[in-house]
């Protein structure tokens, strides 16, 4: 007998993408600026470098192509690369961090855009931003998230740099305090999101938006089960999130899940250590 996905699942298509990751040579939890982060508790660097670099060549595997920006020492959350920048049609909209604890992480993932990013484009922002830890493309729009980092001003910054339509979401639970740990772009017009963590107004927005949106249940949701990274047909994903990966499943999404064990220490996962570099198209 032979398995077939269910006949409304629409074929899903892989397309190469190129990301920037940061080898987390540097990695600890010696300070909190998020509720999953305990400096109490020992963080084992070299199983982080070797779940690291499984994501790595996992990605290498599928088709995409890596980049790898240099770590510094005294910046252990620097691994999170998701949060250096938001690159999208060769403009790469640099980040300003909230905490002083990341601030030279800025202008070091700026340099390495200026140096090696082929962009068309590049803006030193004014206002906070943490890059796709709350931007994130989907489709014509830029999804934008506030609450607890990037502030409002920045959603009408990213606006007039990159030009593409900013869908300002307020975040109201301290655990999911990134846009990226509690919404997934899955294709161009389907994403995936925890509605826990949305104001009522900005749930109803993304209903509106996204009638089909795969919804994750609280379980998926707090082993960062939303930080995920699709390229269009491959999710990958941490995990514990198995409600998560039967959704997408009977989506016709393939479901990879990887363990980032360590990673999640610090308060984040496989999107959080991934930036998506956007050529111009
Ligand atoms: N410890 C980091 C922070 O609190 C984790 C960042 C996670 N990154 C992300 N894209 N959500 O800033």
């Amino acid at each position: 007998m032979t398995t077939q996905s269910a006949p409304s699942s629409p074929v899903r298509r892989a397309e190469p993408r190129r990301y920037l990751m940061c080898r987390p040579t540097y990695f600890d939890v010696s300070y909190a600026i998020n509720v999953w982060m305990d400096p109490d508790k020992p963080v084992d660097r070299d199983l982080a470098v070797l779940q690291w670099e499984r994501l790595r060549a996992l990605y290498l595997d599928l088709g995409h192509t890596v980049e790898l920006i240099e770590p510094i020492p005294g910046l252990p959350d620097m691994v999170y690369a998701a949060n250096g920048a938001t690159v999208v049609d060769g403009l790469a909209l640099g980040a300003r961090f909230r905490n002083r604890e990341r601030a030279a992480e800025g202008p070091a993932y700026l340099d390495w855009l200026r140096a090696h990013g082929d962009c068309v484009d590049i803006l030193d922002p004014v206002h906070v931003n943490e890059g796709e830890g709350d931007f994130l493309v989907a489709g014509r729009w830029l999804l934008a998230g506030t609450g607890f980092r990037s502030s409002r001003q920045s959603h009408a910054e990213a606006q007039e740099f990159l030009g593409r339509p900013v869908v300002s979401l307020e975040l109201v639970d301290d655990r999911y305090y990134h846009l990226d740990t509690a919404l997934a772009v899955l294709t161009d017009d389907l994403v995936m999101y925890n509605p826990a963590a949305f104001s009522p107004g900005s749930r109803a927005a993304l209903e509106r938006l996204f009638p089909d949106a795969v919804l994750a249940d609280p379980a998926d949701a707090e082993v960062f089960g939303l930080n995920a990274v699709s390229d269009g047909r491959h999710v990958v994903l941490p995990e514990g999130a198995v409600g998560l990966a039967a959704q997408l499943r009977e989506r016709g999404f393939e479901p990879i899940a990887v363990d980032l064990s360590e990673l999640l220490k610090g308060g984040g996962s496989v999107k959080c250590c991934t930036l998506e570099l956007r050529p111009r198209t």
